[in-house]
């Protein structure tokens, strides 16, 4: 994470007071996240849907063909079904929202993309986002989680957001990049806690990987705040009404 993201989630006046308690407990376990990105390479043996009755019987000879003192030391091998329907709501809202993502800054790209100073700088994010996109496609299908029903109608919102804003100018697409990413980034610190109460090897790798995202959110964040965001006509008015909605949308996208 930047210096600036870091003060900035930090921070007591911080734009995302929510984010702060998450992030100074994240502090303490980055280097142990990073370092399980690292490792994270094989695919998952467990889903967070019902398993079938017979791999549950293989789990339960597992745990009683472990020795005790072993057992102890083993991390558990099942998800609690309360865990399983929290970690299922999460993977539905953060491919819905980097589904947003990427259509609002292909709006955004349709309408500023030949402009020389902030073209480059929406093609550099769109490409995170199609990077974060992709990975939860692929996550959402290897634990068997439903998607939203509403993919059609986040594209069409996404790319209206993106496109309006854009039309507005410049500091107006920067503002909407910014009110976005302050919602995503602290949505997915908030998420990180509750990650972090889990320990399962399912939940390691998806831990890195919203934490990942996590920060390339912030970066928008800080690349939207360098590039004139907070010049954008009626800013505060127009950066809440964004925020709302994206609350909004993580709501109805983590239930539908
Ligand atoms: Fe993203
Ligand atoms: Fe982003």
């Amino acid at each position: 994470m930047t210096p600036f993201a870091r003060n900035f989630l930090l921070s007591p006046a911080g734009i995302r007071s929510t984010a702060t308690g998450a992030c100074q407990s994240l502090r303490g376990c980055s280097t142990n996240v990073a370092r399980s990105f690292m490792s994270a390479t094989r695919p998952s043996q467990h889903t967070f849907a019902s398993s079938s009755s017979s791999s549950e019987k293989e789990e339960e000879e597992a745990r009683a063909g472990a020795g005790s003192s072993e057992a102890s030391e083993q991390k558990p091998l099942r998800l609690s079904r309360e865990q399983r329907a929290m970690l299922a709501e999460m993977i539905r809202v953060d491919q819905a929202g980097e589904l947003g993502a990427n259509w609002i800054y292909r709006g955004q790209y349709a309408v500023l993309g030949s402009d020389k100073k902030v073209g480059p700088l929406l093609q550099h994010m769109w490409d995170q986002e199609k990077v974060h996109l992709k990975t939860f496609d692929d996550i959402i299908g290897e634990h068997r989680v439903r998607p939203t029903a509403l993919r059609p109608f986040w594209e069409v919102a996404g790319f209206a957001l993106g496109a309006g804003t854009a039309l507005m100018g410049k500091e107006a697409a920067m503002a909407c990049t910014e009110a976005v990413e302050t919602v995503i980034g602290g949505h997915y610190n908030d998420q990180l806690r509750e990650l972090l109460k889990i320990d399962h090897p399912d939940i390691d790798k998806l831990r890195t990987i919203v934490q990942q995202f996590r920060d390339d959110e912030l970066e928008h964040l800080e690349t939207a705040l360098d590039h004139d965001a907070q010049k954008a006509p009626n800013h505060e008015l127009l950066s809440n009404f964004i925020k709302q909605g994206c609350k909004l949308a993580i709501y109805i996208s983590s239930k539908v």
